[in-house]
């Protein structure tokens, strides 16, 4: 395992538990890639081709070798310069504009344990995982460009026991004239042959994370975010399938953001049928200038294939985030089941309400309280107030610190909404500071819910609302807060004298610096991400906040299959995920209380409704709910992660938890569809010990492993809608 390198013909080898990673540097000092798959011995230079092809340029060196061709071999690191017309992830402009460059190999080293970026999120290996990070190596390859002494280090870490690779870019400037970099990716895949499938997540606010599978053709298909934010729109994150692929057969790889930012993901197939697959910050509004002696770091892609399909693939990812990429205590605790006051009452509340929805809660099993947005400065609704972060005592009766030792009193922990980079300009903040908004001088600004973005590029107003949040924090018992982000960037504009083509990534980069000291200075407090629901789902969030909200929409149908197409990257340990009332607030969709609940744990568990309106019936019905959750916390939040059907085709919604020593998997079955007469359906377990035999823990009925596995588990065909169930199976 871990990383050959073949010092005389320079070739490098990354070997994982069960992917082999291979690339070259060739006679000229181009770093061609040359294999990635299953593992294997052996050089695969031989799956290179050399043709004289008209049209496709030759370098200068080649001295009449026509068949030699950077407009077809697989690279490593394309960019604009040496004759290849395909997507590229570098484009590099010299200070005369010219863009153009010429990259080759200078040097590489090696080094034990897993690269981090600095002031960026990345998949990190220390003491708390040393276990599935065991034999972490970085390998880095440096090439240069002599004319405009343009340096790029190609960083590739390691983690054998996961089959993760992870990559990233340092781009220096080493020379005495500046250069802008106009794009700058970070990873890229080249296929030499094969029929692909690529899978993206699209979507919208209230539906993300749609699974699309589209057959990889002739052209490029482009997915990004040009929003400031990895957004709603399309996840960052691609696989690239064998066309025949299912979750259990079939080559499968995966490229993963590790950031929060804008993106874009490209697959090409080109003129030879190569296919290129790439990821990395999207090139428009990027004009980064790079000053001689001045660095640049693009954030991290996490890459991983699985020769066996799509779960094993999923598993891979889910497995990184959940150790590699979450931090800190709560990374591998049970959440506490949260009541959010959010949909129980939106901004219309006082202290005696939240005292009351904890009395509700506490009766129910519920372990925390979150009292979401309206608490501060004049937040009466959502056109005033975001900025003013200072308690309304008048509002809740009393100081926050009063209000939370009661609700602690009751047993009850306290949680808070906050949305630290957002301005209105009705706030004291915007009437004080309006040149830390992002607006563009003598312009109207776009505005979306009403609010500004405030320029996080700039370090005083990062410390300014970091102080005033953590005077918030210091003042009562807080353990959790929601940081929510309710609008796209737009007005691209530091008042602060940076270049327009930087500020979005400084942007992230002010972001990151906010809640790394909140993860520094508040080391037990538990953060969920949040952007209007799942507006910036992706690892980079994941890396400071160990969940995410999953999506502002909590119909349970609509939720099983976001929850799906989140679960092709992300663990059930970071999607947020709770019960509401119905008719549903965002489909006017009845569905029942146990249904709604069956998909609630298929993420962190919790409520988001008023108890006092609650039968006594339901009431009895989410203790146990609750009582339930607990027993199941583990193996929800840890076990392995099997999609047993595509809710999108479907007639159900299945997916199961298996536990990694194989003794029991939970089983949870949603019916999306009822007709007259109905067909059965029959879900297919996965992963379950061969040969072996699992009790039903319900019922006692002991069912052969293998019967499960190849014929499947009957639904039972009940009258009603959206009927679900769930299984638990005990190895015998
Ligand atoms: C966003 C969140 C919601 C809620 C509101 C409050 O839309 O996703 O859950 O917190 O903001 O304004």
């Amino acid at each position: 395992m871990g990383i050959q390198i073949n010092e005389e013909n320079l070739l490098f080898t990354l070997n994982t538990k069960r992917t082999t990673y291979q690339m070259h540097v060739d006679r000229y000092g181009y770093l061609l890639h040359q294999y990635y798959g299953r593992r294997t011995e052996g050089n695969m230079h031989f799956l290179l081709t050399f043709q004289d092809r008209g049209f496709s340029g030759n370098p200068y060196e080649a001295e009449g070798d026509r068949t030699y061709s950077m407009d077809f071999l697989p690279q490593e690191y394309p960019y604009l310069g040496n004759g290849d017309y395909r997507r590229v992830l570098l484009k590099v402009a010299d200070d005369l504009g010219t863009i153009d460059c010429d990259l080759r190999y200078e040097s590489h080293r090696l080094e034990d344990g897993m690269f981090s970026i600095p002031n960026l999120p990345a998949v990190y290996v220390d003491d708390t995982n040393a276990d599935t990070g065991a034999n972490a190596q970085t390998l880095v390859i440096t090439l240069k460009d002599d004319l405009l002494k343009l340096r790029v280090d190609l960083y590739y870490g390691v983690l054998p026991k996961l089959d993760i690779i992870t990559r990233a870019v340092r781009i220096s400037n080493s020379g005495k004239t500046s250069f802008t970099l106009e794009k700058a990716q970070s990873a890229c895949l080249d296929f030499v042959t094969g029929d692909y499938d690529a899978i993206t997540f699209y979507g919208r606010h209230c539906m993300e994370r749609n699974m699309q599978r589209q057959h990889v053709g002739h052209g490029t298909l482009t997915i990004g975010s040009t929003r400031g934010t990895s957004s709603h729109q399309y996840n960052p994150a691609m696989l690239l399938v064998d066309h025949m692929a299912t979750e259990d057969y079939g080559h499968c790889y995966g490229m993963s953001f590790v950031y929060s930012g804008g993106f874009k993901g490209e697959i090409e197939k080109d003129q030879y049928n190569n296919i290129r697959m790439q990821l990395g910050l999207h090139d428009e509004l990027l004009a980064y200038p790079l000053e001689p002696g001045q660095e640049f770091w693009t954030p991290q892609v996490v890459m991983s294939y699985s020769s066996k399909g799509m779960a094993r693939l999923s598993q891979n990812f889910q497995r990184c985030a959940r150790r590699h990429i979450c931090r800190g205590k709560w990374r591998d605790l049970p959440r506490p089941v949260v009541l959010n006051s959010w949909e129980a009452c939106y901004f219309d509340f006082s202290g005696d309400k939240l005292v009351e929805l904890a009395k509700g809660a506490r009766d129910l099993g519920v372990e925390m309280l979150v009292m979401d947005d309206g608490w501060f400065g004049a937040r009466n609704d959502d056109y005033r107030g975001l900025g003013d972060w200072y308690v309304n005592e008048k509002k809740l009766g009393r100081s926050l610190g009063d209000l939370v030792n009661e609700i602690n009193g009751m047993g009850l922990k306290f949680g808070l909404w906050v949305e630290p980079e957002m301005v209105n300009e009705d706030s004291d903040l915007y009437r004080k500071h309006p040149d830390w908004a992002m607006t563009i001088p003598g312009r109207h600004p776009v505005l979306g819910r009403n609010q500004l973005i405030l320029d996080f590029s700039r370090k005083e107003v990062v410390d300014a609302i970091y102080n005033a949040i953590s005077k918030v924090l210091d003042s009562a018992n807080i353990e959790y807060i929601k940081w929510d982000f309710n609008r796209s960037i737009f007005n691209v504009y530091s008042h602060g004298g940076l270049s327009q083509g930087q500020v979005l990534y400084n942007y992230v980069l002010g972001l990151y610096d906010f809640l790394e000291r909140l993860n520094r200075n508040y080391p037990d407090l538990l953060i969920e991400g949040c952007s209007g629901g799942g507006g910036r789902f992706d690892m980079g969030m994941l890396y400071y906040t160990p969940q995410i909200w999953c999506s502002d929409n909590t119909d349970a149908i609509d939720r099983a299959r976001i929850q799906y197409g989140t679960s092709f990257m992300y663990p059930v340990s970071s999607m947020g995920a709770h019960v509401s009332a119905v008719p549903n607030e965002q489909t006017g969709r009845t569905v029942s209380l146990n249904t709604r609940a069956v998909v609630a744990m298929g993420g962190t568990f919790g409520y988001e409704l008023d108890p006092a309106k609650l039968s006594e019936e339901e009431k009895e019905q989410i203790r146990s709910q609750v009582r339930e959750y607990h027993k199941y916390a583990d193996l929800i939040n840890h076990g392995l992660y099997y999609r047993l059907s595509n809710p999108h085709e479907d007639e159900i919604a299945a997916w199961e938890m298996f536990s990694e020593d194989g003794k029991e998997a939970l089983i949870s079955v949603v019916c999306l569809a009822v007709h007259g007469n109905m067909t059965v359906n029959y879900v297919r377990l996965r992963g379950l010990k061969k040969d072996c035999f699992y009790r039903d823990e319900a019922t006692g009925v002991v069912y052969p492993a293998n019967a499960l596995m190849q014929i499947g588990l009957p639904v039972p065909v009940e009258m009603g809608e959206y009927q679900s169930y769930r299984w638990h199976f005990v190895k015998v």
